[in-house]
């Protein structure tokens, strides 16, 4: 169904974030019927424009960054709901004016007083502009809903996301935040929960009896692509594991929901990162290895090393690859662990999760070649390829009993082909109609921090000498594979 009546505000209208993917998401949820009818979108900048200099700028975006072709007709119709309001988040008038447009869209287009904020904003002004909301009285529900969507990083430790999380109880509701993640806009992220639950068979070996380990891997290929300020001061760890792996994490290991309320399978996911373990300092030197890239070919083609980069420091100490084994003790994992890595500039863009499953009690083919073959393994490809795969044997014709590794699997291209999409849209419909589930909430985002915060502060004492210490183009430094190695056990390396 479409979403329901309001005004869509996006703080940072004029940013990369609103081009790239919130104008065409929201084209898109367009044309598919998913917008609702009596629908407007407020953008506020710092720029001196008025609407229809605005509607010129995203014209041009859009066509530029469209992942469908753009229908002139309904774009037309669309972009008469597009209005500009200039101003700086620091300035009470800014928010005046926003009230003004929002009472305007409302009269106008029927928005029956309903607001979304996007705040598609640097960081350090989520504060203020939350603050701006507050003081002005826009963010009160009196006469319509107001939500209001955070995009990460969510602070940048446990310390500064719970004073975040404080401010925003200061002055919203926690059901008025939306934390987004755009990992669980991805379909393939969304069918784990599917996977799991709608199938029977899966679910009475998904546990520490059959389950060796579990990798979670987040490889691409690409640098820091001029986001080197940005990226200093976040690295690998903060920039992909603490939310993107820390929720596929959450969706491998978490229990069956009793029902698919937002609250249910929020309540089941924190659950899961409550019961990861806290590393010691000792755990953080053996469990958790980082690492730079130095420079390197990818796809033939020579590419800088992390410190040549712009806007990186020279010596910097940033790390473009963070690996870790995590333990989850709860009755169902105890002693399973899960290891994790990401990284910039690896062999290729691969995100994928695999399961990999204990050997059989008995070993009857020893003499087939079974030591050669791994144990059963379930890969799940999130992307570039979008598939579900498992591992098993089977014995090659022939008078003799000679195993052989084939595979059972599904992939989305059996669909047919799915017109493309940013991934967002999905999420921004939920906020439009008001569902949380796939957002984080503030206990979540608390716990992943606890997590992670211990790794960054043993980081942060002990320079990391070797930097850099991977090409790229590799699968990052030694220490990743080491850290299997030394459980008997390697990364699953897309073929
Ligand atoms: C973002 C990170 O959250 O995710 C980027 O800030 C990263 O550094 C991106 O490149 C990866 O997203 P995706 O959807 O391409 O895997």
């Amino acid at each position: 169904r479409p979403g329901d009546p309001c005004a869509f505000v996006v703080f940072g209208g004029m940013g990369d974030l609103t081009k790239r993917k919130l104008l065409p998401s929201l084209y898109n949820l367009r044309a598919n019927g998913l917008l609702p009818r009596d629908f407007a979108i407020i953008c506020v900048a710092r720029r001196d424009l008025d609407d229809a200099a605005y509607r010129e700028w995203a014209t041009r975006s859009l066509r530029e960054f469209a992942t469908r072709p753009v229908e002139d007709a309904l774009w037309a119709e669309y972009v008469e709901r597009i209005h500009y309001v200039k101003g700086d988040l620091e300035d009470p008038g800014t928010f005046e004016r926003l009230g003004a447009a929002l009472a305007h869209a409302r009269e106008k287009h029927g928005t029956a007083g309903n607001a979304i904020f996007y705040l598609a904003v640097p960081p350090d002004e989520f504060g203020s502009t939350v603050r701006g909301l507050g003081a002005s009285g826009l963010a009160r529900e009196d006469g319509g809903w107001r939500r209001v969507v955070i995009e990460k990083p969510f602070g940048r430790d446990l310390e500064s996301a719970q004073a975040l999380n404080r401010e925003l109880v200061s002055i919203l509701r926690e059901e008025q935040v939306y934390r987004i993640d755009h990992y669980l806009g991805k379909e393939t992220v969304q069918n784990i929960l599917v996977f799991r639950f709608a199938n029977g068979v899966f679910e009475p070996i998904w546990n520490r009896r059959y389950v060796d380990h579990v990798q979670i891997t987040v490889a691409e290929d690409i640098g820091v692509e001029g986001r080197g300020d940005y990226y200093e001061s976040a690295g690998a760890l903060r920039d992909i594991v603490q939310n993107h792996i820390f929720q596929l994490l959450t969706l491998v290991a978490m229990e069956p929901p009793s029902t698919l309320a937002a609250e249910a399978v929020r309540n089941e996911k924190v659950k899961v990162l409550d019961a990861i373990r806290t590393m010691s300092p000792e755990d953080v030197l053996r469990d958790a290895v980082r690492g730079q890239y130095g420079e390197g070919y990818i796809g033939g083609k020579k590419v800088p090393g992390y410190r040549q980069e712009p806007k990186v420091s020279p010596t910097s100490q940033t790390e473009t690859f963070a690996a870790g084994k995590l333990l989850v003790e709860n009755w169902r994992w105890a002693g399973v662990p899960f290891y994790v890595r990401a990284g910039k500039r690896l062999a290729r863009r691969d995100t994928q999760i695999t399961i990999q499953f204990r050997r059989p009690p008995l070993l009857l083919f020893q003499d087939a070649g079974l030591e050669s073959i791994d144990p059963n393994r379930l890969d799940i490809l999130i992307q570039p390829e979008e598939a579900i795969c498992l591992s098993i044997k089977a014995k090659r014709p022939g008078a003799a009993i000679q195993l052989v590794p084939v595979k059972l699997d599904f992939s989305y291209k059996d669909f047919g082909s799915v017109p493309p999409a940013t991934g967002y849209e999905r999420l921004l419909h939920d906020v439009m109609i008001g569902d949380s589930t796939l957002f984080h909430r503030a206990d979540m985002v608390e716990s992943s921090w606890r997590i992670v915060t211990p790794v960054l502060d043993v980081w942060a004492t002990l320079p990391a000498r070797d930097f850099p210490n991977y090409a790229a183009g590799t699968w990052g430094p030694s220490g990743a594979q080491e850290l299997l190695a030394r459980d008997g056990r390697r990364w699953a390396d897309p073929e």
